[in-house]
């Protein structure tokens, strides 16, 4: 590929008329997004979300450069642990893990702007064997950030951004015959509900091979206010997420949200063991979407669901990954057992039975 490739951004400036030396330096972006796949997709998800009893949104669509600058911002947040437990899982474990983990290439689903990435591909590379890392997004931006400082910090890694939708795109996920590790940090498995949850991982077992490993973040059931806190943070990071949801539907499919007559809220649910973050409408209000003809209105006092985070137990995480097709072979907890790291393999009885 050349240096005039549009695929390929460099990780210091511009491309053009740039030296050998930075050539090198430079990263691919696959991009297996439509044009119209943000247009279409949000439209689709308020056809089914909004018509439902407790309407609901889906947080997919809130990462865009605004969306996951929030998140970046909720991820320092001292009542969002969740970030914190999975980066001392990786540091005091980083010889197991790489030894678990170690492959050729490493494909990071949700990718987004990780800080934790950094250390799980430094880990990996230290063996020797990493070659590829390929971070998979839906927000472009998220990736192209983080990976110009990665590229930085190994020139020699063969980078390839993807910006592709995981819930749609497992499948075309480039394959080599050497090892691949998957990673899955984060919890953001937890942001999908149950069917969405499972078929995500069926995706995921039918593209992997015998030797790959699925390496996956979940956060772990413990005292409800610590649950509830990490959504509700004082400094308001959580609640402009949920409400940057309304910006984005108003902004990109004409809708007109009041969104300051939201309030935010967050629960546990105990019954399916999620936390579940809602917006209140404080006053009555018409919403008219006329893109999609639909008209809504809104008494004062509705809720809408705009985003889930499961919190799992390690019987359920292992039941879930066995119904998904997998085996858990390591499970790695930070000091409070907060929070864990699982490794997973193909389970090799449905591997020979289904032949793959
Ligand atoms: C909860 S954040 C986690 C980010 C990072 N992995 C971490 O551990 O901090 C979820 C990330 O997954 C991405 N994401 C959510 N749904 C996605 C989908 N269906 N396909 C691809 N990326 C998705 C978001 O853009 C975001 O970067």
């Amino acid at each position: 590929m050349s240096i005039s490739d549009p695929n390929r951004v460099p990780a210091d400036g511009p491309a053009a008329g740039q030296s050998g030396r930075s050539d090198k330096r430079q990263f691919r972006v696959q991009r297996l997004l439509p044009d119209d796949y943000r247009l279409k997709g949000i439209a689709a998800d308020l056809l089914r979300g909004l018509t439902k009893k407790l309407p609901e949104l889906y947080p997919k669509w809130c990462y865009d450069p605004t969306g996951s600058e929030i998140y970046e911002k909720i991820t320092s947040q001292p009542e969002y642990y969740l970030t914190d437990c999975e980066w001392r899982i990786l540091n005091s474990y980083s010889s197991e893990i790489s030894d678990v983990a170690n492959a050729s290439t490493l494909i990071e689903l949700g990718s987004g702007v990780s800080k934790k990435t950094v250390r799980l591909l430094e880990m990996i590379h230290q063996r020797g064997t990493l070659n590829t890392f390929i971070p998979f997004d839906v927000d472009e931006t998220a990736l192209v950030r983080a990976s110009k400082k990665l590229l930085l910090e190994h020139p020699t890694l063969d980078i390839r951004l993807l910006v592709a939708d995981f819930e749609r795109h497992i499948s075309s996920l480039p394959r080599s015959n050497s090892r691949t590790t998957i990673a899955l940090l984060g919890s953001t498995i937890g942001n999908f509900y149950p069917t969405a949850r499972l078929a995500i991982l069926r995706s995921i077992a039918s593209w992997m091979q015998e030797d790959d490993v699925l390496l996956i973040g979940a956060d772990l059931i413990k005292a409800e206010r610590r649950m509830v806190n990490a959504y509700s943070d004082s400094a308001g990071a959580n609640e402009s997420f949920a409400k940057h949801a309304l910006h984005v539907i108003n902004s990109e499919i004409g809708a007109n949200f009041d969104t300051t007559s939201f309030t935010y809220e967050v629960a546990w649910n105990p019954i399916e063991h999620w936390v579940e973050m809602f917006l209140v409408s404080q006053q009555s209000q018409s919403v008219v979407i006329p893109t999609l003809d639909l008209h809504l209105e809104w008494p004062a006092g509705s809720r809408i669901r705009t985003e889930i985070s499961t919190k799992f137990t390690n019987e359920f995480l292992n039941a879930e990954l066995s119904a998904a097709g997998f085996t858990v072979t390591n499970r790695w907890f930070d000091g409070g057992s907060d929070f864990v790291l699982l490794a997973a393999c193909l389970d090799s009885t449905m591997t020979a039975d289904s032949g793959r």
